[in-house]
């Protein structure tokens, strides 16, 4: 947990954006696997992390912006939670670690929200994304759940996006002891990327070093021979010498800051000549990237830039045709990188997904694009100092994409179709480091996972 002092600070600055009446701020609850005592790993909503501190289900927060004050709503452990769950932490006491004086019991939550709709008061929420607290803003304030999400404070949404997007030294010492497992994971994913091995054991290995790290995984872990699919939970696949498996896996921190990592091994530790030309092309694209992340540009700008990349790469290896420039203005790259370079990452490892991407990732000057591929980016805004982001190229041979362009003849003038037929059954390549934006340009946080060809092959074959 940070100081008291950098919780006080985080509520402080949202007290300071102007906001009249109240904000609530729900916390997550244990949620039922099959039934209500099997629950998941509790996992705490991360603007209950950013503002409130405390990993613990069951807890709720006000923040009065008229008067200044914060509370902390929450029941203190039964007898019988002591029996099951040990000795717990009184509420008050907890509250204290993150500067909160005033506490109450959990029933009161719905009291005081009921005293500021009497007196007319504006109540702020956040969109909520889990169920129960869906239902739970619909009994607090009558707003039916299906209109819950679009009823959320847009002035807190902003507010809490321009808060939680720069991240302080603090959050990138997290994100960096989450990128320090996150290597960890990969190194170990290579060296098991031998023919006959399974994927589902390699899966289960890495996620064990995220556990064994102090966290859990970011998300759960896309590992396959397939990774022509871009979000591949499957892993069910025996590896084959001679196909590429990827691994895009991340870990947590003990406070719940992401790693997000992808890489791309040949299984056997040598790539074909095929698999090598393609892979460079990527690393090209993900370089790129990396060298022209700083303050001021625009993620979208980054984006084009990278496409063109692997355009002119497609092109040099004949599978794509004609003037570059021309072919990503009409997306034609998407046949191949039908996906955005890059998103914010932080507590959550699409940071503030929960938020709305319009507005975390977008702003009145640069709106999201509206075509397949660059449609998908979900973060095109101008980059500022602390701003941590994905750099994710990748190039993959999906084949009801390719079917689908092929029989309608779309965007046939940049692309050699009978070229592409050859490359079925390649798979995908992805390649993914997290940049922090520092004062002058990007910096690759963590110890960059080993990614040039070479490096891979030698870790594969030690
Ligand atoms: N881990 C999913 C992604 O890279 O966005
Ligand atoms: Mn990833
Ligand atoms: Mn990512």
């Amino acid at each position: 947990m940070f100081t008291a002092a950098t919780y006080t600070g985080r509520r402080n600055a949202l007290k300071s954006k102007g906001l009249k009446g109240i904000a609530i701020f729900l916390g997550n609850n244990e949620s039922a696997m099959n039934y209500p005592d099997n629950t998941y790993h509790f996992r705490q909503d991360s603007n209950y992390l950013y503002f409130f501190g405390l990993d613990f289900p069951g807890l709720a927060a006000v923040v009065d912006f008229d008067s200044g004050e914060d509370f902390i709503f929450g029941d203190d452990a039964t007898l019988a939670d002591v029996i099951w769950m040990g000795p717990q932490i009184p509420l008050k006491e907890k509250a204290a670690k993150v500067g909160v004086t005033k506490t109450a019991p959990y029933a009161d939550f719905a009291k005081v929200v009921d005293n500021a709709k009497k007196q007319g008061r504006t109540i702020h929420f956040l969109p909520p994304y889990r169920g129960d607290n869906k239902i739970l803003i619909h009994e607090l304030l009558g707003i039916p759940v299906s209109q819950v999400q679009e009823n959320a404070s847009l002035p807190l949404i902003k507010a809490v996006v321009s808060l939680r997007s720069v991240k302080d030294a603090g959050e990138i010492a997290e994100i960096e002891k989450a990128c320090a497992v996150g290597y960890q994971m990969h190194v170990t994913a290579m060296k098991m990327a031998l023919p006959g091995e399974w994927e589902q054991r390699i899966a289960g290995t890495i996620e064990g070093i995220a556990m064994s790290g102090g966290g859990m995984t970011a998300f759960p872990i896309i590992l396959s021979q397939n990774g022509e699919t871009l979000h591949n939970h499957n892993h069910s696949q025996l590896l084959e010498k001679g196909r590429l498996l990827i691994t895009d896996a991340g870990a947590e921190s003990a406070l719940h800051y992401a790693s997000d990592f992808t890489r791309t091994t040949p299984v056997g530790g040598k790539f074909t000549t095929k698999q090598r030309e393609i892979y460079d092309i990527v690393l090209a694209a993900n370089n790129t990237a990396t060298s022209l992340i700083k303050p001021g540009v625009t993620y979208l700008s980054v984006h084009l830039e990278v496409a063109k990349v692997i355009a002119s790469g497609l092109k040099s290896l004949g599978l794509m045709k004609g003037d570059v420039d021309e072919a990503v203005k009409n997306g034609a790259h998407a046949l191949f990188f039908p996906h955005g370079l890059g998103h914010m990452m932080g507590l959550d490892v699409h940071d503030m997904e929960d938020l709305g991407q319009i507005h975390v990732g977008f702003d009145e000057e640069i709106q999201p694009v509206n075509q397949f591929g660059t449609g998908y980016l979900r973060l095109g805004r101008r980059l500022q100092p602390g701003f941590v982001i994905t750099n994710e190229p990748g190039i993959y041979f999906i084949p009801a994409l390719i079917d689908k362009w092929q029989a309608e003849k779309i965007n046939a003038g940049f692309i050699n179709f009978d070229k592409v037929d050859e490359y079925r059954g390649f798979g995908g390549i992805r390649i993914e480091d997290d940049i922090l934006v520092t004062e002058t340009g990007g910096r690759i946080l963590g110890e960059r996972v080993p990614v040039t060809a070479e490096e891979i092959e030698r870790l594969v074959i030690g």
